[in-house]
């Protein structure tokens, strides 16, 4: 019955991962990377200046974290980043502008943009902007800031410009050539601006990857693995594929997990400063009781071995730990990640998915006990005890 159906899933699985896994998208941003350890969720290449914007929008909060890099017309220039709540162009820009001070370090300042003239000043601008601070490492400045979006819209008017020269705090006018005339546009922060969405910089990449492949192995592909043992050996006819295709299961299941586990330990070990202690030590007690498990079925004692009662309890424990801690971390993971929510509905999908199936699985077991035991009594007392079917 279901042996025709669980045994492509694992292979399914499988392609699904290599698919998901491969990033494709032909964006400079995505491969940039910041100071601090500092994470977007999407990024731009902006059309005009050499410009790229990077950002994370909480809709709670309507709030923007934002990285915007452009290389500044000059050495000692200026960039700026802007939103317009009322237009599309430079008058009534809320802007954000970074330069160097005369002491030499980066600062970031906010202007409202009135008039096309010279001798703007620092003043407040429409936004609430708070956490700004501002870098200048190969040629390019950097404004990052995190700033409330006027209304709550997602859509807004943005404009970007660069400059030259700075005199005190005061910004001198850019040049007006085309790139400095086209350096505006809405921008939808929920897709990107040219609807080429991508998924951040490459370690945010990265930590998809490695979600991806964890959630793949340890909370998807494994529970699976145990579904099929439990619930296929009932049959007769499907002794023993179901041992091997559990086997093979785990197995793949396991190759996935560790390919997980030690991308999980690279960003670990680059994100010296924030230490995710609890996630970290559940996914290496998965790899100890992963391992340990790949090992005890290769020492696994013959059917009718007297010690084979104590392996299957050791067997069972191991395994149903290790399933419980796997779902478990793949929650920790998900709020660490912090995804877009239908990953974590689609998860909690799955695992609910799962549970029903188990449960009509079970239904179904104990009917066909119940049946064979008008045959025989002693398989009830078989099965009542776990030992349902046999065991190559
Ligand atoms: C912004 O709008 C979204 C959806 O319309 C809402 O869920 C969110 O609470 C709003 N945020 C604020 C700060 O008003
Ligand atoms: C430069 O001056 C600003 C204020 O004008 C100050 O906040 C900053 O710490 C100074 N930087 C250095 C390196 O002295
Ligand atoms: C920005 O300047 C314009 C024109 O001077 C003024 O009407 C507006 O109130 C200013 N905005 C803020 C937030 O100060």
């Amino acid at each position: 019955m279901a042996s025709s159906s669980f045994g492509p899933i694992c292979l399914l699985v499988l392609g699904l991962v290599l698919n998901l896994a491969v990033p494709s998208s032909s964006q400079t941003c995505i491969s940039q990377t910041f100071s601090k350890n500092r994470l977007f969720h999407r990024c731009n290449d902006l059309p005009a200046l050499g410009a790229y914007l990077h950002w994370t929008y909480d809709p709670a909060k309507a709030s923007l974290n934002l990285a915007f890099m452009a290389p500044p017309a000059k050495s000692g220039g200026w960039v700026a980043w802007a939103i317009n709540p009322t237009t599309s162009g430079m008058i009534g820009a809320q802007s954000l502008i970074a330069f160097r001070q005369s002491n030499g370090s980066m600062t970031v300042k906010t202007y409202n943009i009135s008039s096309y003239g010279s001798g703007i000043e620092p003043s407040d601008i429409g936004i609430k902007m708070s956490d700004p601070e501002a870098e200048y490492s190969g040629g390019v400045m950097t404004i990052f800031a995190t700033v409330v979006l006027p209304g709550n819209k997602t859509t807004i008017n943005q404009v970007w410009q660069v400059g030259s020269s700075v005199t005190g705090l005061s910004p001198e006018k850019h040049a007006f050539g085309q790139a400095n005339l086209n350096s505006k546009g809405a921008i939808d922060l929920l897709k990107g601006q040219t609807q080429v969405v991508s998924s951040g910089n490459s370690r945010l990449r990265r930590a998809n990857t490695h979600g991806i492949l964890n959630a793949v192995s340890w909370g998807i592909m494994m529970p699976v693995g145990v579904i099929i043992a439990r619930y296929l050996r009932t049959f007769k006819s499907a002794d023993p594929a179901w041992f091997y295709l559990h086997a093979s299961c785990q197995f793949s299941a396991y190759v996935i997990g560790v390919a997980g586990w030690a991308t999980g330990l690279q960003l670990g070990k680059e994100s010296k400063g924030v230490e995710q202690t609890t996630h970290r030590n559940i996914g290496i007690a998965l790899f100890a009781l992963g391992t340990l498990q790949v090992f005890a079925l290769l020492l696994r004692p013959a059917k009718e071995h007297k010690y084979r009662f104590y392996w299957n309890i050791y067997h069972h424990s191991m395994g149903y730990t290790v399933i419980i801690l796997g779902i478990i971390n793949i929650f920790k993971g998900l709020d660490i990640l912090l995804p877009d929510k239908k990953w974590r509905h689609a998860y909690i999908g799955f695992i609910a998915s799962l549970g029903v199936i188990a449960v009509i699985l079970e239904a179904i077991t104990w009917v066909v006990v119940v049946k064979r035991k008008s045959g025989s009594s002693t398989k009830l007392h078989d099965a009542a005890n776990g030992n349902r079917g046999r065991q190559p």
